[in-house]
């Protein structure tokens, strides 16, 4: 059975135009004017007013991550369901040994984990450690489990965090192998001080999470990040910008050309401070690294995706639910874990407040949500754009009305939501993945398993 969607607006990141587009066997086959129906089972979806963008590409998620004592509470059916149902047809989960663990451990469990996703998956590695044998494992993910991407952590020490030694090895072998690295940067080292400092003057709530990682910390870590990839020539990526210090670190090695690139999430855009002072702990429900930051840091963060230093927005989805999860760190902000949902949201928020607002248009918009993801993580043209050939995975996204955000009306099973109350413009009429319609007007209709590994192959004129 195929699809005719008709009259649609198609927004890439380099056009608009009218057209119609006819998908079949889980591709775009054709692009044009006055397509017909090819064969009478064939599925009409009148697009007339409406824009039809490629599925987005949500380069950061943490579906049921092992985390502080808890597992995220999404699992990869619902949150894959969550992000079909916000329009992202692709996501980029991050496979995370213990440290110390067997890389391909990590990849089995997260490949066996992820068997049930509803949407296509690859995953990032990330080395928690660097061993004799881990530029072997670099070289063996790269070259035969497709998986082209890894990822440092320079916070979470005692956990994830690896050291500037550690990292030298890792930066050295990603410029080796032509793959990309990326990194959480904070200074785990000096958050560790931070924190005891806090707890031993009885400063527990939720918001000494944020006084304990001030934004110096992110541009310290950047910095040095980012020097050390210069050394190495290594191509680099950093996850979840959320401050000025760290998008100033970045401008001024990119005018340099150095290959680096930035990504933030709607949170950072959208939230300050301010939100850690919710009463009844609910202020445990932003609780994220790094932190959401004082006001102004947003805007320098809105500039950053204007002057084309951050190149994504992806999500850095991590749900805990507030009942038996944020709960754990009631006493202590140290033992809250980390993270928040935002799948869902990301379209509806980013369209809202970064297109309707006249921050940027939207071809920029497709460009930040699916093409750079998909081309910065060798998804391209497979992912990312709509162009015969491209996989059938498609938004058709309704600009008009308006909806508020819920997480009384959520898929993801979070008992919270951090937009809560935020009013979004526009929603999808129609989520298209692998050729199949499995969003129609808020009826999800995603099946357990349909999801795929997506193996990822290096440019060969790198
Ligand atoms: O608080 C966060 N961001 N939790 C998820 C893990 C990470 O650091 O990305
Ligand atoms: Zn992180
Ligand atoms: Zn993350």
């Amino acid at each position: 059975m195929g699809i005719l969607i008709k009259n649609g607006e198609i927004i890439t990141a380099k056009d608009r135009y009218i057209a119609d587009i006819y998908c079949t066997d889980g591709k775009i086959a054709r692009i044009g004017t006055d397509l017909q129906k090819e064969s009478a089972k064939d599925e009409i979806i009148d697009a007339s007013g409406q824009l039809v963008f490629p599925g987005l590409v949500d380069p950061h998620t943490h579906m049921e991550l092992p985390f502080m004592g808890t597992v995220s509470a999404d699992d990869f059916e619902n949150g894959t369901a969550a992000a079909i149902a916000g329009g992202t047809t692709t996501i980029i989960d991050f496979a995370i040994p213990p440290r110390g663990g067997d890389v391909f451990d990590a990849l089995n469990q997260w490949k066996e984990k992820a068997k049930k996703a509803v949407a296509d998956y690859a995953f990032h590695m990330a080395l928690t450690g660097w061993f004799d044998h881990t530029a072997e494992d670099m070289r063996r993910c790269v070259q035969e489990e497709g998986v082209t991407s890894f990822k440092v952590f320079l916070a979470y020490k005692g956990a994830f965090q690896i050291d500037d030694g550690e990292l030298w090895q890792a930066l050295e072998t990603a410029a080796k192998l032509g793959c990309v690295l990326s990194v959480h940067a904070e200074n785990g080292d000096v958050i560790l001080h931070l924190q005891k400092k806090l707890i031993a003057q009885g400063k527990t709530a939720p918001k000494y999470h944020a006084l304990s990682r001030p934004s110096t910390l992110e541009g310290e870590a950047t910095a040095r990040f980012l020097a050390l990839a210069r050394m190495a020539g290594a191509e680099v990526y950093i996850v979840h910008m959320t401050c000025r210090e760290a998008v100033d670190a970045l401008a001024k090695v990119q005018r340099t050309g150095q290959k680096a690139h930035g990504e933030t999430c709607p949170q950072y855009l959208l939230l300050d401070d301010s939100v850690h002072e919710k009463a009844d702990f609910e202020g445990a429900a932003y609780v994220m690294s790094p932190p959401i930051r004082p006001r102004g840091h947003g805007e320098a963060l809105w500039q950053g995706i204007q002057t084309g230093t951050l190149q994504t927005i992806g999500t850095d989805h991590c749900p805990f639910m507030q009942k038996g999860q944020k709960e754990m760190g009631r006493d202590d902000f140290t033992k809250i874990p980390n993270g928040a949902a935002g799948v869902e949201n990301r379209l509806g928020l980013i369209y809202t407040y970064g297109v309707r607002t006249g921050r940027f248009d939207l071809c920029r918009m497709v460009d930040l949500l699916a093409t750079a993801p998909a081309r910065i993580f060798h998804l391209y043209p497979r992912k990312g754009t709509v162009v015969p050939g491209a996989d059938a995975d498609l938004v058709v996204y309704d600009p008009a009305g308006e909806t508020v955000i819920t997480a009384a009306r959520q898929v993801s099973k979070c008992d919270r939501n951090i937009f809560e109350g935020m009013k979004v413009k526009g929603k999808p009429s129609h989520v298209i993945a692998a050729g199949r319609i499995q969003y129609k007007d808020g009826d999800l209709r995603v099946e357990r398993g349909n999801g795929r590994f997506l193996k990822r192959q290096l440019p060969q004129n790198r």
